[in-house]
Order: C-alpha cells, then structure tokens, then sequence
C-alpha cells in the first residue's frame, strides 16, 4: 500500500488479542504499523509485535526485492512496535539503527546490546537524510515513554506521529492509503479517543506542547503507529487532540456514571436521567461501572462537560468499581468539568465525601451544590434532591 510514491506501508493487522496492553478491549483487532521510505537510502520506521515479525519482515521483503535496507529508525521501545529489532537485525546485520539515547538504553534492557558499532543516536531537531528526503526527529519525551521520537519528512510533509493519532482496531492495508470518510464518522473518534485517554491521557502538557511544536510543520499526512494513515482534514483531528490534551470537554453532555449492589443506586441513576430527557437534556450517557468497559467509561468522562457519580457506601468507602474509576480519572489528570454526587447507604453513607475527596488534586472541579443521599430507597426527600440536582445540570 503507498502512502506517497516513496513512502509503503508494512505493517500488520492483529485480530488475535482481545486484550491490547492487558486492559484494552480490541474487537476490531490492532494494527502495528511500519513503513518504509525508499530513497537512495532505504529507511524502515519501527518494527512490530513479536507475534507477526515473520509476516512483518515478508512485507519488507515485497516492497525491497532484492535491495537491503540501510537504516531502522525506532521511534518507540513500546514491545508492539519494538519486538522484532533483534529478528530483523539478524537478517540485515548491514543496517544502522537509528533512535534517541533512551531507546538504546532499553535496548540494553530488552536485547542486551545498545548496538554501539552500528548505530546512529539522535537528539531532538537532529537530521537524516537518505537522499531526496531529509528526516528530522522530534523528541515526543513521555508521549508516552520517555524515549519517543517523532520523525518529519519535509519532502513527502509525512508525520510519523509514534502512538499519537493512534486508534484501536485494525486498518485496511488493502486500498490506497487515505482516511475512509464512514470510518471517520463511525469509529475513528470513539477509539481514538479511548486509546488516547487510556494510554496517553496523563501526559497532555507533553501533548499540548508537541502540538505547539508540529503547528509550525507544514504537514499533509500523518503516519501513526496503530490505525488509519490520515490524509485528509487533518486540522480536525489536530483540534480534537488539542482539546484532548487540554482536557478541555469535547461536547455538552452529561455522563451517569454508577454502580449499585441491590439496584436502588441504579433506580435513582435512571430518574435522574429521565428528568434530564424530560427536561430536553438529551446528551446524556448511562455507564453501569460494574458492567461496562471501564476504558469506555473513562472515554467518555473526558468526553462530556458534566459528570454524575452515584455509588453505595461499601465498607466505610466506596464500591469497589466506582473506586477503580475515579482512580483511573484523577490520574490522567481529569480536570475542568462539572461533578455531580448521589450516595446510597443503610447506616452511614459516606460515598459522596469519599469521591469527592479523591478528586482533591484535580484542578478546576465544580462540585455541584446538590447532591443526593439515598439512605437504602428513594423516598420523597431524596427525590427531591435527584429533582434540584436535575435543575443544576441543566444550565
Ligand atoms: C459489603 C457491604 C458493605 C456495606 N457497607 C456499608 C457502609 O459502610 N455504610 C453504609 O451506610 N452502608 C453500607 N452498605 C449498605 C449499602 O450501602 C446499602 O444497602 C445501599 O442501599 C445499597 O444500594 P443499592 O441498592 O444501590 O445496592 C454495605 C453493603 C454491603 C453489601
Ligand atoms: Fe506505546
Ligand atoms: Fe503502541
């Protein structure tokens, strides 16, 4: 498949996983990407998971007949995109690698060489060209390991973009390259945006930064390490990436996010949201945390500009689910929504001080003035807080 005249995917489809990375549902399968840009110099970007290295290396050989390449560029030491070095070494001892300091030291980890006879280290802005086309690399530091490199090929405006503008699910590697406009629509954002805020969400300062950095490119293709190469209205997708980065919400929404254990934390999730319909509100999304895919749940968070939490007191705490989201939230940083508390409990409910006292180091949280206490049923008081907290929603 060509991306440019130069510039031939290599990559591979996964459809064997169901777990990417151990936490990620992929039930559109996993694309490792790789490619390879052909010059005077051959230039390999990356290499691929450990399961498809001979298939991997086949699609080399399609593409090079007999030529050899000259040089490995590895942007990231992540074992998805690193696992084969050693294997396509070994069967192109010529070839020198190219990568940041860092990822050689993991080399050192991974492999036990850094490759000191045969490598080139590169630093951020450095440059390499292979002939027609000059690479620069840019340091992409905790985008989302301390060792990625990003790589502008000023001749082709290619970005290879690392994990950036990545995405779940497999790509169609049999077509010219460029962005299906059903895909776009259907499915690109919501993976996207769950790989995003599961695997790089931390790390959005680095994001917004870099962003800042490739705004001065003139870029028309970008090449990330997993799903489709992007070719068409990539402002679009640089703006989503900046509101993520920013953690800013991408929509007004609501997003209901609960748990229950005898299902009354449940009935009051459900009213609240009928209230909000009734009243017009009709962005609003429920989550079940104890049986939905937690990194959905935790997409849509940043998703939405409004979040209601509802939970039972378990043990003095929170139920179990409800903890493990919040945790997931506070620590990629969750900031700048609006937060909502309903709290259920026979004895002592202390649900609601519990989370709100887990987002204590997030910035710009607006707790709602109502919250709702169930104590074991809703009655008619607390029916009347879900009723006022509904009102609050609707701003
Ligand atoms: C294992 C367990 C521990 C609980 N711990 C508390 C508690 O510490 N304080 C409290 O007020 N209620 C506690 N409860 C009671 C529930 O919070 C309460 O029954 C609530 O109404 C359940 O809501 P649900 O119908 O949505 O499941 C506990 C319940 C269970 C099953
Ligand atoms: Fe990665
Ligand atoms: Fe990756």
């Amino acid at each position: 498949m060509n991306v440019t005249s130069d510039i031939k995917y290599i990559g591979v489809n996964d459809y064997s996983k169901d777990l990417f990375e151990g936490l990620y549902k992929v039930p559109d399968g996993m694309a490792y990407n790789s490619y390879v840009i052909l010059d005077e110099k051959i230039a390999i970007m990356d290499t691929v998971d450990v399961e498809f290295t001979n298939q991997w290396l086949d699609n080399i050989e399609n593409v090079l007949g007999d030529r050899k390449p000259d040089y490995l560029i590895v942007q990231h030491m992540e074992p998805d995109h690193s696992a084969s070095v050693m294997s396509f070494f070994n069967r192109y001892p010529d070839t020198t690698l190219v990568a940041s300091f860092k990822a050689f030291e993991m080399m050192g980890n991974y492999f036990g060489t850094e490759f000191e006879e045969r490598r080139i280290v590169i630093n951020d802005g450095d440059k390499l060209v292979t002939g027609r086309h000059e690479l620069e690399f840019i340091s992409a530091f905790m985008i989302h390991w301390p060792e990625v490199m990003m790589t502008y090929d000023s001749r082709d405006k290619v970005l290879f973009s690392a994990d950036a503008f990545g995405k779940f699910g497999a790509v169609n590697t049999t077509d010219e390259i460029k962005l299906d406009k059903i895909e776009l629509e259907k499915n690109w954002i919501d993976e996207a945006r769950r790989y995003y805020f599961g695997i790089v969400g931390k790390y959005g300062t680095q994001v917004k930064r870099l962003l800042d950095r490739v705004s001065q490119l003139d870029i028309r293709i970008i090449c990330p390490l997993h799903g489709v190469v992007l070719s068409e209205n990539l402002q679009y997708f640089i703006n989503l990436y900046n509101t993520w980065a920013g953690y800013e919400p991408e929509e007004k929404g609501i997003l209901i996010a609960y748990t229950s254990v005898y299902g009354n934390t449940e009935k009051a999730a459900l009213m609240l949201k009928d209230m909000l319909v009734s009243k017009g509100c009709t962005n609003v999304v429920m989550k079940n945390l104890i049986r939905c895919d937690m990194t959905e749940a935790v997409a849509d968070a940043f998703k939405y500009s409004q979040l209601v939490l509802a939970t039972t007191t378990y043990n003095a705490d929170i139920f179990p689910p409800m903890r493990e989201f919040i945790n997931d939230l506070v620590q990629r940083n969750f900031s700048n929504r609006r937060v909502a508390l309903i709290e259920n409990g026979s004895w002592v409910p202390v649900a609601s001080k519990k989370m709100r006292e887990k987002f204590e180091k997030c910035k710009n949280i607006d707790f709602l003035d109502n919250t709702v206490k169930i104590l074991s049923v809703l009655n008619e008081e607390s029916v009347t807080q879900l009723k006022k907290l509904a009102d609050e929603l609707i701003y």
